[in-house]
């Protein structure tokens, strides 16, 4: 069996024993003698998962009892409307636009109330997080939005807004459980599972019980996206995916078995410090992100010329490697290095970059001279 490296930046890879464990459990689960797949979810065996699955994420992310755990579907993007429906109670929440999808996400909630935007990077091309110095919140908003790792720009918040007593909002989705994370600080945080977690349609939500105790805050939000109702049916009001939930619970073990999220942070800097390591030393290849806003989980960059790049992706996937064409909508290259890829990946990766550098000197060399005259132009 052949398996590719895939830097997809989701659907992503998963851990090879998760993969396994539901291979051999497929057919007959446990002792059931059916599948997961064709079982209630209101039998025993599904409630263990379930539970499980709560359980052993709360003891990850050391998630305090005051905060709910919730399995819901639509993804992350569903998100986008639950939030301000559940959290806009004077019709006031605050968005720092930092990529796509918290511009998307401060969009959705424009329907909802008002939404301003509290900083934006767009003006710089989204090749950072806005500086927590550059802003201060206004402490009549709702809440305070942010996205905290931008999957398509590679970019990360390392310091969070100081937003006082405004609860803070994060999609975490494409850094979930890839470091430890101080649940405390946040109101709400919540994730499209599909990077560091499992299968896509399911997204994990954590709020704090108290904002979502007197219930939504707009009258026709879905009963599906009612917070409080789905905290009090333990995300069962309807049929949940149960496949999803079943392998997140997999890999929630299997982080647990690595060493949980200190392990998993100290591997995924090791990759990243290599992959951020390469693209510093190149003249052919640029990085996207600003060095204090550098992704762990995804890195961004390019060589400059859309033929070149192509023929760079074209030579990647001929050795094995797939998935790092970037979104459609910035170009170039990205290579994701969620929690499951393992490091012989992204060294597979950085000497194929030096590979394809050396066999490509002439376009190094004019790229160092372009980005030279551009640093020399700005100075
Ligand atoms: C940071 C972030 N937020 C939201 C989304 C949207 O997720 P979904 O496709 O699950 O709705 C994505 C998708 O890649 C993402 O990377």
């Amino acid at each position: 069996m052949a398996r590719v490296y895939n830097f997809g930046a989701g659907p992503a890879t998963m851990p090879v024993p998760v993969l396994e464990q539901i291979q051999s459990e497929l057919l007959d689960y446990r002792g059931e003698g059916l599948s997961i797949l064709e079982m209630s979810h209101r039998t025993p065996a599904f409630s263990a998962v379930i539970e499980h699955a709560e359980d052993t994420l709360r003891r990850l992310m050391g998630i305090p009892d005051s905060y709910a755990v919730l399995f819901l579907q639509g993804g992350a993007t569903l998100q986008f409307a639950g939030i301000p429906m559940n959290l806009m109670r004077t019709g006031r929440a605050g968005y720092i636009r930092s990529g796509l999808f918290s511009t998307l996400a401060w969009q959705e909630a424009g329907k909802y109330g008002e939404a301003p935007v509290v900083a934006s990077s767009e003006p710089t091309g989204y090749d950072r997080v806005p500086d927590t110095g550059s802003y201060t919140v206004p402490q009549d908003l709702d809440y305070l939005y942010i996205c905290e790792n931008n999957t398509i720009y590679g970019t990360k918040f390392w310091e969070l807004p100081d937003t006082g007593a405004v609860p803070l909002v994060s999609d975490m989705s494409s850094c979930f459980l890839s470091e430890p994370v101080d649940v405390a600080r946040y109101g709400l945080i919540y994730a499209g599972v599909q990077k560091n977690a499992g299968p896509a349609g399911l997204s994990c939500v954590i709020v704090r019980r108290d904002l979502i105790a007197p219930g939504p805050a707009k009258p026709y939000c879905p009963s599906y996206l009612d917070y409080r109702v789905q905290d009090e049916k333990d995300s069962m009001m309807n049929t949940p995916n149960t496949f999803a939930i079943y392998a997140c619970s997999l890999v929630f073990d299997w982080i647990e078995a690595q060493g949980g999220l200190a392990a998993m942070r100290e591997r995924n800097r090791a990759k990243a410090d290599l992959m951020y390591a390469a693209l510093d030393k190149s003249r052919l290849f640029r990085p996207h992100a600003q060095k204090a806003s550098r992704s762990m989980m995804n890195a961004t960059f390019r060589t400059g010329s859309d033929a070149l790049d192509q023929e760079f992706l074209a030579g990647a996937e001929a050795r094995g490697m797939i998935g790092i064409k970037g979104h459609r909508s910035t170009r170039g290259m990205r290579a994701s290095m969620y929690n499951a890829l393992p490091i012989e990946a992204v060294q597979a990766l950085t000497a194929y970059m030096e590979e394809f550098e050396a066999a490509h000197p002439a376009e190094a060399e004019a790229a160092a001279l372009a980005a030279g005259e551009k640093s020399a132009r700005s100075c």
